[in-house]
């Protein structure tokens, strides 16, 4: 009989195409707190104070402090056997489609070849691309990302600390960290590109997510109705293992590496 985990390694051995999605859940093991575990994120914190448009306009340094701290957290995390498993498979992926011929449409045209991996993630620690990830999404913008309030720039901006309060350099009015907050809708130009993934994919991996949070937490069950396989990696049961192929509750540090 084949084990969940001989069935996952199959199902990703024979994908051409694998769009997976990640949450907090997958940094965990580098010392990231989640959201909604007991001692989660928020635990000092009310979300509407530090996760909300409204929040910022009220009290625009304590939000910042908020952030701060969080560059320091991802500043400081180094990515897990979990992170490192991803970029591997999409490093040895790109690789075989190197040496393959590029197949071409009847008017000697290249095919457009899905992405042999899209990591569509609500983190925004940066630990896939640290990681050495090429193809990620970021659905929920990044901590290494500010925008301004009034033009709009968006800039990456690596010192650990901002002072507190960031400034644009283009115009002067007050940065804020490129962040979709609570109330908030994604960039339309990153829903696309998560549309496009999980259409295209042959097979959806889910990771350390509580499949709680829109859109994000539809996109497997979208995957399942278009008759995609879903693996599911959690510590614990989420709504998505009432759907998911393969449910495999465990550590992701740990079954990552064994699965791909
Ligand atoms: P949550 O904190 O809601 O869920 C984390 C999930 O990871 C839970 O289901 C845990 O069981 C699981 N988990 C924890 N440690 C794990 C491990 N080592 N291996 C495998 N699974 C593990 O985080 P998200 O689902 O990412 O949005 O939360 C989604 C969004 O809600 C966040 O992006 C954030 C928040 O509001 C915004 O800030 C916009």
């Amino acid at each position: 009989m084949t084990s969940p985990m001989q069935k996952a390694s199959e199902l990703v051995a024979h994908a051409a195409s694998i769009c997976v999605l990640t949450g907090a859940g997958i940094s965990a093991e580098s010392g990231i707190k989640t959201f909604r575990d007991a001692g989660g994120l928020w635990e000092n914190h009310s979300i509407e104070a530090v996760a909300t448009p409204e929040g910022f306009e009220q009290n625009p340094r304590l939000v910042w402090e908020f952030y701060n701290a969080r560059r320091k957290a991802a500043k400081v995390a180094s990515p897990n056997p979990a992170h490192l498993a991803l970029a591997r498979l999409e490093q040895g992926r790109l690789h075989r489609a190197k040496q393959k011929p590029t197949a071409t449409n009847g008017h000697g045209k290249a095919h457009r070849q899905p992405q042999p991996i899209t990591i569509l993630t609500q983190n925004v620690d940066g630990l896939h691309q640290h990681a050495g990830s090429q193809n990620v999404v970021e659905l929920h913008g990044s901590v290494w990302k500010v925008r301004c309030t009034r033009c709009g720039a968006i800039s990456d901006d690596h010192p650990v600390e901002l002072p507190v309060l960031p400034y644009c350099s283009a115009c002067g009015a007050l940065l804020r960290p490129h962040i979709v907050w609570f109330g908030e809708s994604l960039d339309p130009g990153v829903l696309d590109a998560a549309e496009v993934a999980v259409e295209e994919c042959d097979l959806f991996l889910v990771i350390g997510t509580s499949a709680v949070v829109q859109p994000a937490a539809s996109y497997p069950f979208i995957a399942t109705r278009h008759g995609k396989p879903v693996i599911e990696v959690n510590k614990e049961k989420t709504p998505v293992s009432a759907i998911a192929t393969v449910s495999l509750i465990g550590l992701a540090g740990e079954i990552l590496p064994k699965i791909v």
